[in-house]
């Protein structure tokens, strides 16, 4: 068996690029710091050889929750369980000028939800959310075809720096297939796993 010595070999193989428009979904899965576990789907904005970024609401349970416990796990699944590639991190804020130009990247709709996923515009009702939302857009637009944001205080990158990545992938004429990266001073060791 020959793997690659770095796990972003494969990752670069597996996921799509980062200009790539369609983002993959993955599951972020924190633990507060009193134990408790949650889980959500987020954007993959882009990787590098340092890690995996995501974009968020600063006021976020998630946010909150990294801030208290760093510790953090993402689950990427490929459609028609093909793939999986479960991470084991530790995020941090990412830098400024990377969530900027996260926030530039995302599509009119994404950066105004970024502006009006609040708690308050949450408990209005349907057509009131509606109207409020056409209204902000129409704000915004001032003759241009599509509207113009700027970012939101509120917007915040995370950077999940791995220490084990795990690569899984379905056989039909064999057992699926585990390979699992451990990061350590000096590179990453492998290994092979059942499951
Ligand atoms: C397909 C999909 C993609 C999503 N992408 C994001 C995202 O990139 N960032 C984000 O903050 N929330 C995203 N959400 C919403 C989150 O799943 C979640 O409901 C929200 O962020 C609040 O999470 P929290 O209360 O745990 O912080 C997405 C939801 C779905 C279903």
């Amino acid at each position: 068996m020959s793997e690659p010595q770095s796990p972003w070999q494969v990752v670069e193989e597996w996921l799509p690029g980062n200009d790539e428009p369609e983002r993959p979904q993955m599951n972020l899965s924190t633990v507060s710091i009193t134990g408790e576990p949650d889980a959500r789907t987020v954007l993959l904005s882009e990787w590098d050889s340092q890690g995996f970024y995501f974009h968020t609401d600063a006021l976020s349970r998630k946010a909150a929750a990294i801030v208290a416990n760093p510790a953090v796990a993402l689950t990427f699944l490929w459609p028609g369980f093909t793939k999986q590639l479960v991470v084991q991190g530790r995020a941090e804020v990412a830098p400024a000028p990377e969530i900027a130009a996260a926030y530039q990247a995302r599509s009119p709709f994404l950066q105004q939800l970024a502006w009006q996923n609040t708690f308050e515009f949450a408990q209005l009702p349907d057509d009131e959310r509606r109207d409020r939302w056409a209204t902000f857009t129409e704000a915004h637009t001032d003759g241009a075809s599509e509207p113009i944001f700027s970012q939101p205080e509120t917007w915040i990158g995370f950077l999940v720096r791995p220490t084990r990545m795990t690569f899984w992938s379905s056989g039909s004429d064999a057992p699926s297939r585990r390979v699992e990266y451990r990061a350590t001073s000096g590179g990453w060791t492998v290994a092979y796993l059942p499951g």
